[in-house]
């Protein structure tokens, strides 16, 4: 498969929109009509993991007026694709998404390979998950994959020592696009003597949190084969309460080393439960004298519900200092906020202050 095509394999099962898509009009059409329907429709991951109705007519429209036109200037008349048939109607609900990445050593590969051209498709890991094609739905943010989760997964897969071995435990996690790649990570990097790695996805919604699992057990993700992953229902907002269990839980139960939190920080009225709930994940444990961090990735929508995060940090006695991001785009398709791009996300790391 050449680079071209394999863009436009990845556009498809990132769910990319056809206006944002560039046909590879310099092929013959035998050749782009075979890699439709060898590389996309009979593709094993896409009979079992296909996105919505809803895309694939709106790809598919996109693919034949494309392929009509380039018939029509190559006067063939091999355009067989349309036999195949997309239904034309159905509710506008869920939809397997599927994100291509690799590790940094695999990319450096990819970009010195003597071939530019060519793309060793097996390098490439994925993530796939069910997802809503809403943006709000079930009056949850959950069921999406916001922005914020792409900044930090690529963060973390340019450091995988953050999560490699450790105790992880995400707040907010959603639907589990970035529990899918710390398990993978976690996986990849582990070896016969490091320390096994532990996560936990927590989230208020049981919907957002019975979905999650779902994801993370799909076959076809790596994460579906680590040995020690928790699912918990918590609401940050518990933290203000007296004597709540929210203390015990994370300080006994999963004693995390690793703190993470993507878009996160949307609502002011969440924000002291939040930072709260922060805190007490950061308290030092009894047990062991780890060291122990919280990542967040904040999508800069409003400056003053940043600051009055970063206020009520300091106020509860924590430091914050923000991370150099060093790459402008991340692998993988940003479809929920077209209108925004990775400067919008800023990356804090929070730690106690001593
Ligand atoms: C904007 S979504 C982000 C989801 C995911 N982290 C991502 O970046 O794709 C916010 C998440 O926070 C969760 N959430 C909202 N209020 C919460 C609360 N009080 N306690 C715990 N989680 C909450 C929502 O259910 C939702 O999954």
């Amino acid at each position: 498969m050449n680079a071209q095509q394999f863009t436009l394999l990845r556009s498809f099962f990132g769910l990319t929109p056809p206006v944002a898509l560039s046909f590879p009009s310099h092929c013959s059409i035998n050749l782009i009509n075979s890699f439709f329907v060898n590389d996309i429709l009979l593709n094993p991951h896409f009979q079992q993991y296909p996105p919505s109705i809803q895309y694939q007519q709106r790809f598919w429209k996109w693919a034949i007026e494309n392929l009509e036109e380039l018939a029509r200037k190559q006067e063939s008349e091999a355009c067989q694709i349309c036999g195949k048939g997309v239904p034309l109607q159905g509710p506008p609900a869920y939809s397997f998404v599927t994100h291509f990445w690799c590790m940094p050593e695999q990319s450096s590969e990819l970009l010195t390979s003597p071939n530019e051209d060519a793309v060793d498709v097996s390098h490439q890991h994925t993530a796939t998950l069910l997802e809503s094609r809403t943006m709000i739905e079930s009056g949850t943010t959950g069921l999406r994959t916001w922005l914020a989760s792409f900044v930090l997964a690529q963060h973390l897969i340019l450091n995988p020592d953050l999560v490699a071995s450790k105790r992880v435990l995400e707040l907010g996690s959603g639907i589990g696009f970035l529990g899918i790649i710390i398990a993978s990570l976690q996986q990849l990097q582990e070896t016969s003597t490091s320390p096994s790695p532990s996560l936990w996805l927590t989230d208020v919604n049981d919907e957002v949190l019975a979905r999650c699992r779902d994801n993370m057990n799909l076959s076809c993700n790596l994460s579906s084969r680590h040995q020690n992953i928790g699912y918990m229902k918590l609401d940050w907002s518990e933290s203000l309460e007296e004597n709540s269990p929210i203390s015990s839980f994370i300080n006994d139960k999963i004693n995390p080393e690793v703190i993470l939190g993507a878009d996160i920080v949307f609502d002011p009225s969440l924000i002291p439960g939040l930072v709260r709930t922060i805190k007490i994940s950061l308290q030092p444990s009894n047990c062991s004298a780890t060291f122990k961090t919280m990542i967040i990735a904040l999508t800069l929508r409003n400056e003053e519900t940043m600051r009055s995060f970063l206020s009520h940090v300091r106020a509860e006695s924590m430091r914050s200092e923000e991370l150099l991001i060093v790459f402008e785009t991340t692998p993988f398709f940003e479809t929920v906020e077209r209108d925004i791009s990775c400067e919008n996300v800023k990356l804090f790391r929070i730690i106690t202050a001593t």
